[in-house]
């Protein structure tokens, strides 16, 4: 398992910025290459269920774009409950991560979890309103959809990085919640 290696660089772009419940040997900032974070992954288990899914972020192929995230060097061993945890469709894939802060090394290889097109909760594109509308009204065991994306937009605006997917359907939230207040 892992060339023998005892530690294991994770990174994480959605949930695992802000939840890190498990034990890490070391934190920092990083980005992936290649890769734009996008909400089109079904949650049937976490953020909603199977009859109304919520929408949780997977990493979609872009040339030239750039998704940051937190990187946890990790025993092997944590992997375990963590793939529990993210079943529903997530595998894990290896890639380079640029880190953000000045400590060495500047890069590694670190482990993704990506849920492809070809998982059964995959749910795939569609216009920011609509998923917007979808985030609003999905409910799961892990707690509010809404929550979910809220969290992501918080941590990611604290730690200084922009993504205009994120933050646009952050707006598009707040605009059907203020609606939704006022009828
Ligand atoms: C992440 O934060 O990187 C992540 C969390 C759950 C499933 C897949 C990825």
């Amino acid at each position: 398992h892992f060339d023998g290696h005892d530690s294991v660089w994770l990174f994480g772009y959605g949930s695992l910025i802000w939840k890190a419940d498990f034990d890490y040997l070391e934190r920092r900032p990083a980005a992936i290459h290649g890769w734009s974070r996008r909400f089109w992954q079904g949650s049937h288990d976490h953020r909603g269920t199977p009859e109304a899914p919520g929408r949780v972020v997977t990493l979609v192929e872009q040339a030239d774009a750039v998704c940051h995230g937190m990187a946890y060097r990790i025993a092997p061993r944590v992997f375990e409950p963590l793939d529990i945890r993210e079943k529903n469709g997530y595998l894990r894939v290896v890639t380079r991560m640029d880190f953000m802060d000045d400590a060495t090394p500047p890069m590694a290889e670190g482990v993704v979890y990506l849920a492809g097109a070809d998982n059964a909760a995959y749910l795939g594109p569609a216009p920011e309103a609509e998923i917007a509308r979808q985030i609003a009204a999905s409910h799961g065991p892990s707690g509010p959809n809404r929550d979910y994306l809220l969290n992501l937009a918080q941590a990611l605006r604290e730690l200084g990085w922009d993504d205009a997917h994120v933050f646009a359907l952050e707006r598009e939230l707040h605009a059907l919640e203020v609606t939704s207040e006022r009828d």
